[in-house]
């Protein structure tokens, strides 16, 4: 049983994997199941994709992308298919967070967030879905957020709006895929702290109290312990038969 689970020889893309976040979490865990690792981030991030390349024992090829554009996009995507002849499972843990009451949001900033969130999501999501497509097989797994289809007690409703749609273009290129082999999925994370986008947290001990507390196990999750197992599990065989799918991955925040 335990080999359903196994990453070995699978080539494995992780997006927004160089900022001590959930990403370089999920690429460091991938690579003890033996994948061999694309990892991706923003140029302004190179010293921590070469951090997260160390956490992955080396091997691990290190590309630089804006998610937003989209000739950089197919770029990464000739780029790992170059050096690692196919890619079999994407991850995207791309994203960006703005905390603002939707008075004082610009165009720009809801536009921005939207664009790194969600058409980075559809951007990549293609890209790889066309490749993996013309190999017959593939496993995507995108990261939306327990907001996927609720909203929160802060403002953020550009996150909220990029989220939600995250998780329809999950199900959306899911119906497209599956015909081809290829599963889309996305993991729906309850507060995980202390991640870079998290970090804020640190300063407000009655708001860390009062998430914990809206969990069902009453504890943030934990970036180290709690992300890369449901991860493992939609990039592995394990989930073959799974598609279409929004996993929360929340402490229960969802359930009750
Ligand atoms: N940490 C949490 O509590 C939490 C909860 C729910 C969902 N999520 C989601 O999980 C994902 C990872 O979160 P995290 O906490 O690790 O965040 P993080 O801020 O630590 O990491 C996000 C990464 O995305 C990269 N990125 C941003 N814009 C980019 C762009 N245009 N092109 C390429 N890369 C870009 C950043 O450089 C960074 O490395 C995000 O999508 C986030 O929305 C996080």
């Amino acid at each position: 049983m335990s080999d359903r689970f196994s990453l070995a020889g699978k080539v494995a893309l992780v997006v927004g994997a160089g900022a001590g976040g959930l990403g370089e979490r999920i690429a460091a865990a991938f690579a003890e199941q033996g994948a061999v690792l694309a990892i991706v981030d923003r140029e302004a991030r190179a010293d921590d994709l070469d951090a997260t390349a160390g956490r992955c024992g080396g091997g691990a090829s290190v590309h630089f992308c804006d998610v937003t554009d989209e000739a950089q996009v197919e770029a990464l995507l000739d780029a790992v298919i170059t050096r690692h002849g196919r890619v079999d499972i994407l991850v995207n843990a791309a994203g960006v967070m703005l905390r603002k009451a939707y008075d004082e949001t610009t165009l720009d900033e809801f536009q921005r967030v939207i664009g790194v969130n969600l058409t980075g999501t559809w951007l990549l999501n293609r890209a790889a879905g066309r490749r993996m497509s013309a190999q017959g097989s593939g496993k995507i797994v995108n990261l939306s957020t327990v907001y996927a289809e609720r909203v929160g007690p802060v403002p953020e409703s550009a996150y909220y709006a990029s989220k939600a749609g995250i998780a329809n273009v999950t199900r959306a290129l899911a119906a497209e895929l599956g015909p081809h082999g290829v599963t889309v999925n996305c993991v729906a994370p309850g507060v995980f702290y202390p991640t870079q986008m998290t970090a804020a947290l640190g300063e407000s001990p009655d708001q860390r109290a009062w998430f914990s507390q809206r969990t069902m196990l009453g504890r943030l999750g934990d970036p180290d312990r709690d992300i890369a197992g449901p991860v493992i599990l939609l990039a592995s065989d394990a989930s073959a038969y799974m598609t279409g799918q929004v996993v929360y991955v929340d402490g229960g925040w969802s359930a009750w």
